[in-house]
């Protein structure tokens, strides 16, 4: 059976495009059943539909307003996902941390994405973060990883790929984001490939 990818994202997507031009050239045997969005305008829902995929847009601020917990967003969240039954859910770009009671529908099946190495930089602000250890003489290359998402934490898991990114003397923080996407969209189909396989 064709393993089947739920895509969450936040953004851009430059990733989620990888993943789709991927699945289009036969690289990655796999099917994009749904891309859900928390944010309306993210230019990914663009590129999914543009693709002819599925797409939902899954916003917080409604179950704020309605005084509801993260929880209530997280449980219907994975109900939504649950409709198409993924065999992986993937994280690429998607800016919310997930409670325990989304993690428990898909133990073992959330794939995340971080633009740094394990233990390195967690957060939202990776390649800022890696960028200003660069010029404090800290660190002298940064990297990607790819990981599962077991619980709570950040940025933390079983890591399933990860790949260092030279950080140049005349870098800006751009050329190094630049270089460190680019890196992400070959190691998250990579992975992907080695994980449906
Ligand atoms: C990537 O750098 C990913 O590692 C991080 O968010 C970024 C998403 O980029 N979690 P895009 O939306 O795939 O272009």
């Amino acid at each position: 059976m064709i393993p089947t990818l739920a895509i969450l994202i936040s953004g851009n997507g430059s990733n989620l495009q990888a993943i789709l031009d991927a699945v289009a050239s036969g690289q990655l045997d796999a099917r994009i059943a749904v891309v859900v969005s928390n944010r309306k305008d993210a230019f990914g829902l663009v590129r999914a539909e543009r693709a002819g995929i599925p797409t939902r847009y899954h916003a917080l601020k409604p179950y704020r307003d309605r005084g509801q917990e993260r929880t209530d967003y997280d449980a219907d969240l994975a109900a939504l996902l649950a409709e198409y039954a993924p065999d992986w859910v993937v994280l690429a770009g998607w800016m919310h941390i997930f409670s325990h009671e989304f993690l428990r529908h898909f133990p073992n099946r959330i794939v995340n994405l971080h633009p740094a190495l394990p233990g390195q930089f967690p957060g939202a602000h990776a390649i800022a973060d890696a960028f200003a250890a660069y010029h404090r003489g800290e660190i002298d290359h940064t990297g990607i990883m790819v990981h599962l998402v077991p619980d709570e934490r950040v940025d933390e898991g079983p890591v399933l790929a990860t790949q260092t990114v030279p950080i140049l003397t005349d870098d800006t923080e751009e050329t190094l984001a630049a270089r460190i996407h680019a890196a992400e969209h070959a190691l998250l189909v990579e992975t992907l490939r080695e994980m449906t396989r």
